[in-house]
């Protein structure tokens, strides 16, 4: 059988990615975390990079995985951190991925150290809402403080008797107003801690592709086409 080569259509592209769950901490030892396992970040990585793009990859708390070869991994905690890296490194990037799950609430403290038990009940943890990296990078850009011409959010929604889960995707992508957004379908052991996904890409032009039950390197693919699409040729 032939063998079809990987387009090269990312070479010279710089792509930022982000993935995995943040952790909110309490003290210096305890934290408030997601399932995130940055599986569909990571593929979103190594077929950037296998398609010639320089990738950074700016990694929360993930599953015990591989670096992908070529790809420049950034470590980052909380959302506040991940919220200064995207910022940063958005900058003449040609797109950011936002495939992290971002905690969308912290704990208003941070002990300065170990928490310990006393005889009494603890008190309830107070949270405080987190910034929205994605709303925020887009209206950065929006005001020209930062230049990246496309901004790609993801959204894992189940659907709920008044609306379905495309319906929450559309709402979402006209709330956070980036240009693109992976809708995955979750609930019946989809999207999380499992090596597949099933949804929608939709488009800021109404664009809306099917992305079939298949590998997270799949989805990931559809994705790049529709970057590489909209950034057409150099
Ligand atoms: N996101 C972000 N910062 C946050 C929360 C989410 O950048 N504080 C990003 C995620 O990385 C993802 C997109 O926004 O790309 C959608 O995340 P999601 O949690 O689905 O959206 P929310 O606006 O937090 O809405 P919900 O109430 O459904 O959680
Ligand atoms: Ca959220």
């Amino acid at each position: 059988a032939e063998r079809t080569a990987l387009p090269r259509d990312l070479e010279g592209r710089r792509v930022v990615v982000s993935a995995g769950g943040t952790r909110e901490p309490l003290d210096p030892v305890r934290y408030l975390g997601n399932r995130s396992s940055g599986r569909q970040g990571y593929a979103l990585a190594r077929v950037a990079a296998h398609r010639g793009a320089e990738v950074e990859l700016l990694a929360a708390h993930t599953a015990d995985l591989v670096r992908p070869a070529g790809v420049e991994l950034v470590p980052v905690g909380s959302a506040a951190e991940l919220r200064d890296a995207v910022l940063t490194r958005a900058d003449g990037a040609d797109a950011v991925v936002m495939a992290a799950a971002v905690a969308d609430f912290r704990p208003v403290d941070r002990a300065e150290h170990k928490i310990k038990k006393t005889g009494a009940d603890p008190e309830p943890v107070a949270l405080t809402r987190n910034p929205d990296v994605l709303a925020e990078l887009v209206r950065t850009r929006d005001a020209g403080e930062v230049d990246v011409p496309l901004i790609v959010g993801f959204a894992a929604e189940t659907g709920d008797p008044d609306t379905s889960v495309l319906d929450h995707g559309r709402a979402k992508l006209a709330r956070k107003g980036c240009e693109l957004l992976v809708v995955n379908a979750v609930g019946d052991g989809r999207a999380f801690e499992v090596e597949d996904n099933a949804g929608w890409l939709l488009g800021d032009d109404g664009q809306v592709a099917p992305i079939p039950f298949g590998a997270k390197s799949l989805l990931a693919a559809t994705v790049w086409d529709a970057v590489s699409a909209r950034l057409g040729h150099q």
